[in-house]
């Protein structure tokens, strides 16, 4: 059967208190419709189709990249009437699969078990036994067992109350047997809206099973209504990945305190201290070690490199056995090769680093080139930028850079040159040989350390150096 995924968006989310649609809060640094679309896709639908009122510009600029199907629900008149409005371009032999763009931790067993039964001619729910059901949608059985109607918190009687399976919204149907019942609703109700709960009614009416789906797991339902509730999902979706990765071999300092935000691939044996983040994609080889307090994002790191804390990894590629950090800054378009080691303070950027090669301390490495056993002393960078244009720079292997160096790129550095200490190199060096630029170090014979100056004898002294005329 073909499937039409129908995704509620069109709710102004008051209680968020934000600029921003509710179904754009970030969950994982990704909107929350974005999580519910990728789930969905995961189902394989013919298409998706997104409700949309409250924001819509907003939402369709940062769904842009989607292939989605927008519907526009110009009034929201209820949840009955948003499903309506996409029922209009739903083929009839179509199975249709609603969701809500703000339950963001739907997942695909429990969606598989209502799209099955409505593939059958089902209409089926997703319900749930949450330890409060107060706000819910109550699921109401006969005494057989049979679903025979939802009833919402607001026009329930003091019985339906205490019914505690709740109604999660979720639900899949025939498309042609959907739309009639659709048809069907009134606004006779507490909230004058056409509610999409009223097709139960529809169903049993005409003879048509309804199936509640009991889901075990409260947090995939859970919606987001307030930042308080955005706070809990977060952290629901940090423990699930951090869950992940354990059982996939790696070990954390303490799983409450890592987040995962997109894919993060580990080998065995990898071990991630606290306040990790990591932007996904991301693959950590066998071994690897993260200490505390690093962000590392679109990037991958080979078996038994270790990266010391505080460091920032970002679209880099890090073979085995490196040694990064602390407080290393490896940024986009870097190449490490095996072996390399990236220390304190140390940026790099745009660059290859050939094996064995070090930067230890306090450097800078910009659109460079760098062969295979080269040391860059302390305080040594390259110049990479003439205030208009970024110029490369190619040290080539086994050089040696004095500490305190100043590469003026575009330049190149021959192999096994040494650079002498603080020099600043503006030609090709050769390779093989020294080459140094040094000022001619001076000694002044008697000078003294001034004394403290009184107020008045500064104020004047600064008047007189900043009026004196230019020898
Ligand atoms: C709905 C259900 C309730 C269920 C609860 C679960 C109905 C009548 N009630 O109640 O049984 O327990 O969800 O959270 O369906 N939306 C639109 N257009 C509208 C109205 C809503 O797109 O006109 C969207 C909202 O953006 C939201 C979703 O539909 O994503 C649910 O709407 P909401 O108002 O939160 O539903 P509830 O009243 O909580
Ligand atoms: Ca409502």
């Amino acid at each position: 059967m073909q499937l039409s995924v129908v995704i509620l968006a069109a709710g102004q989310g008051k209680r968020m208190n934000s600029d921003s649609a509710k179904v754009l809060q970030p969950l994982a640094g990704r909107p929350l419709l974005q999580h519910v679309i990728d789930t969905a896709r995961g189902l394989l639908p013919t298409t998706i189709y997104v409700v949309y009122g409250h924001g819509g510009a907003q939402v369709q600029a940062a769904l842009a990249h989607e292939h989605i199907e927008w519907i526009l629900q110009a009034d929201q008149l209820g949840t009955g009437h948003a499903v309506m409005q996409a029922m209009c371009v739903i083929p009839d032999d179509h199975t249709v699969l609603v969701l809500y763009g703000d339950v963001p931790l739907i997942r695909t067993p429990s969606l598989a078990k209502l799209i099955a039964a409505a593939d059958a001619g089902a209409l089926s729910l997703l319900s749930m036994c949450p330890d409060d059901a107060t706000g819910y949608g109550r699921i109401v059985r006969d005494a057989a067992g049979h679903v025979i109607a939802i009833v919402e918190q607001k026009d329930a009687g003091p019985e339906q109350l205490q019914i505690r399976e709740a109604n999660s919204g979720l639900l899949a149907a025939p498309a042609a047997r959907l739309r009639e019942w659709l048809l069907g609703l009134g606004r006779n109700n507490s909230q004058r809206e056409y509610y999409l709960t009223d097709v139960v009614a529809g169903a049993v009416q005409a003879g048509i099973r309804v199936d509640a789906v009991q889901t075990a797991h409260a947090a995939e339902v859970m919606g987001v209504n307030d930042k308080v509730q955005l706070a809990q999902v977060e952290a629901l979706y940090r423990r699930e990945r951090a869950e992940e990765l354990m059982l996939a071999g790696a070990t954390l300092a303490d799983p409450t305190r890592i987040d995962i935000r997109g894919d993060v691939e580990v080998g065995r044996d990898v071990f991630i201290d606290i306040n990790a983040v990591f932007t996904g994609p991301v693959r950590l080889g066998r071994g690897v070690k993260i200490g505390p307090n690093c962000i590392i994002s679109n990037s991958q790191i080979g078996a038994g490199t270790e990266v010391f804390a505080n460091s920032i990894i970002d679209h880099a590629s890090v073979a085995e056995n490196c040694r990064i950090g602390p407080f290393a800054r490896v940024r986009p378009d870097t190449v490490l090769q095996h072996d390399v080691h990236i220390g304190n303070f140390v940026e790099v950027k745009a660059s290859e680093i050939g094996a064995y090669a070090k930067a230890n301390h306090l450097s800078y490495v910009g659109d460079a080139r760098v062969g295979s056993g080269v040391n860059v002393g302390a305080g040594s960078i390259t110049c990479n930028y003439d205030g208009k244009n970024k110029w490369p720079t190619v040290i080539e292997d086994d050089v040696f850079i004095g500490s305190g160096s100043m590469l003026v790129a575009p330049v190149r550095i021959g192999a096994g040159a040494t650079i002498g200490a603080g020099s600043t190199i503006t030609q090709n060096a050769p390779g093989g040989e020294l080459t140094l630029t040094r000022a001619k170090e001076v000694t002044i014979a008697g000078w003294e350390r001034p004394g403290k100056f009184s107020d008045e004898d500064k104020a004047a002294a600064i008047d007189a150096a900043l009026t004196r005329p230019k020898p």
